[in-house]
């Protein structure tokens, strides 16, 4: 292991997100809830809980995972949703540099971050503000796949598209933005009607939502594309979706922009998070949701995670005990993994 790892490994899941709260000022708006998201996507605890585990298999399993979840898999693309995810390569390059020299075990992780993103910005001509999230990432990707992993992926990313290829303050200003009601809109009280834009590892778009409608019910409504083909989550729309009663943990979101027109976080949305092991904040319109609790009164951004877990209980051990409320029928042998993921055992 080099320096710059071990260094790395002293560091808990909650020093990182500590380190990245006390970054936050330090990155620009369209980057800031990507970044919160994608930590909260590939948590460290997680990982190393799946690590020390003597049956992976079985630990898998019982922990009910499902999909794409570990970053080896994922070193270039992982972060495809972040605005600095077009730097990726320069940043690979200057932690793989980095980690060659790197002796100064003193300064803290902010500091780490802070001084590979200077390098990092004078070599792009880029404001630092864009490049803190990037470099973050790619240091909390080295710390979970090792250097030989990290050196061996090729750091090529796609270009960025859509609204993507607009300025960092032109992509926060169209987050923000609503679809026009037409002439007569102020009118309108029941029959709005919005846009829910999302990104996915292997899909993006656009699908529509009446007013207060559920993000599942209107994904739901989305029958362009052969979704399961895409991601086997996905059984009707682009979002993962099995109980849509907060019940299994599927339907997970970050949301990129317009988390404050969507309803308040409920009771049961709040305690099933936890009982997933999500790390949802304690805001009442939080940046990561469960999309068939969640409805929108405007447009939103979402960012789908390319897999689910129940995790809460054998992870964080962050509930005393579980009342688990499953009432759909279509998935028996899922629902009782998820049983035993929820009991500690
Ligand atoms: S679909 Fe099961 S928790 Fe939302």
């Amino acid at each position: 292991m080099t320096n710059l790892e071990s260094y790395l490994a002293n560091y808990t899941e909650t020093d990182w997100l500590a380190a990245l709260d006390e970054l936050l000022p330090c990155i620009h708006e369209v980057d800031k809830n990507a970044i919160q998201i994608w930590f909260r996507f590939y948590p460290l605890s997680l990982k190393r809980f799946i690590d020390a585990a003597e049956d992976r298999e079985a630990t898998l399993h019982g922990l009910a995972m499902q999909g794409v979840f570990e970053l080896k898999d994922q070193i270039d693309t992982s972060h495809h949703f972040l605005y600095g995810h077009r730097y990726w390569k320069t940043v690979k390059a200057a932690i793989e540099a980095e980690a060659a020299v790197f002796t100064d075990q003193k300064h803290d992780l902010k500091e780490e971050v802070k001084q590979i993103g200077i390098l990092v910005a004078e070599k792009l001509k880029v404001e630092r503000s864009l490049v803190n999230a990037i470099v973050l990432v790619g240091l909390m990707t080295l710390n979970q796949v090792g250097l030989e992993a990290f050196n061996a992926a090729t750091g090529e990313v796609e270009k960025p598209s859509g609204i993507m290829t607009k300025s960092p303050d032109a992509i926060v200003a169209e987050r923000a933005k609503d679809d026009s009601q037409g002439v007569f809109g102020f009118l309108k009280t029941v029959n709005k009607k919005f846009s829910v834009t999302y990104t996915a590892a292997n899909s993006s778009g656009k699908f529509p939502l009446l007013n207060e409608q559920e993000i599942t019910a209107a994904s739901a409504n989305d029958r362009s594309q052969d979704w399961q083909s895409l991601d086997s989550r996905c059984w009707e729309g682009p979002v993962p979706v099995e109980c849509t009663a907060a019940s299994c943990g599927t339907c997970w979101v970050g949301v990129l922009g317009g988390q404050e027109k969507m309803t308040e976080v409920g009771r049961r949305e709040r305690r099933a998070m936890k009982v997933f092991g999500y790390n949802q904040t304690d805001d009442a319109t939080p940046f990561m949701r469960l999309a068939c609790q969640a409805r929108a009164m405007g447009n939103v951004t979402l960012v789908i995670p390319p897999w689910n877990a129940v995790f809460g209980k054998k992870v964080y051990n962050n509930i005393e005990e579980v009342e688990l409320e499953p009432n759909t029928t279509s998935a028996k042998a899922l629902r009782e993994t998820i049983a035993s993921a929820t009991t500690g055992e």
